[in-house]
């Protein structure tokens, strides 16, 4: 397994690897991470396959992820983000392959929100992103979860954070202590999530 920074380095140690390479994080994806998000919904929701998927915040990591993840499980996938701040182009690549679920990319949180099943956010300034912080405050004005926005989404909305959260900013407290308790089962199942990955790829079958 490799977290990093630059998706390259990771390719490169896959290339020259005659082992699998986990991708622990990095600039560019957190598949790990979206595993553990997509096993959460399906355990709170019994299914994934026709439900709506929300995006909020920077076109990150996560969102690139999210993406390829909760559409080839067949969700709908709806992501807002602030011009500059767009999802990875290869990523953008892969929704526009996919032909069984709706994928839509706006700049307005409210138009993404919009009957959502469940709602999604990540830091405005990622890990190596701190010196950007003060800039990214202003560009994410706006893409907040919070009560406005949850009355948009669907009945029984599920809300999903990666952690560490920092409240006040892409989420309120209230909307993130009124759904603590998926939040925190989404970081549980990291651990179930990825002994399954590890099983999958090192297990006898
Ligand atoms: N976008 C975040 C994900 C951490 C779980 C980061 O890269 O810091």
């Amino acid at each position: 397994m490799i977290r990093t920074y630059g998706h390259e380095i990771a390719e490169e140690l896959a290339l020259h690897s005659d082992i699998p390479v986990i991708n622990g994080l990095t600039d560019r994806y957190h598949p790990c991470q979206v595993l553990a998000d997509l096993m959460t919904i399906r355990e709170h929701k019994s299914r994934l396959e026709g439900l709506k998927l929300c995006y909020i915040g920077d076109g990150n990591n996560m969102a690139n992820s999210l993406i390829v993840g909760a559409l080839k499980c067949g969700m709908d996938v709806s992501i807002a983000c602030p011009e500059g701040y767009t999802p990875h182009q290869e990523a953008l690549d892969y929704a526009a392959t996919v032909t069984d679920a709706k994928f839509t990319l706006t700049t307005d949180p409210k138009v993404a929100a919009v009957d959502a099943d469940v709602i999604i956010t990540d830091v405005w300034a990622s890990m190596g992103q701190e010196e950007e912080s003060e800039k990214r405050k202003i560009a994410f004005q706006g893409y907040q979860i919070n009560d406005e926005l949850m009355a948009l989404t669907a009945p029984g909305c599920m809300v999903q954070h990666c952690l560490p959260a920092h409240k006040g900013e892409e989420i309120t407290e209230a909307v993130f202590e009124a759904h603590a308790d998926e939040i925190f089962d989404e970081a549980e199942n990291r651990l179930h999530v990825q002994k399954a990955a590890m099983v999958l790829l090192m297990g006898n079958q």
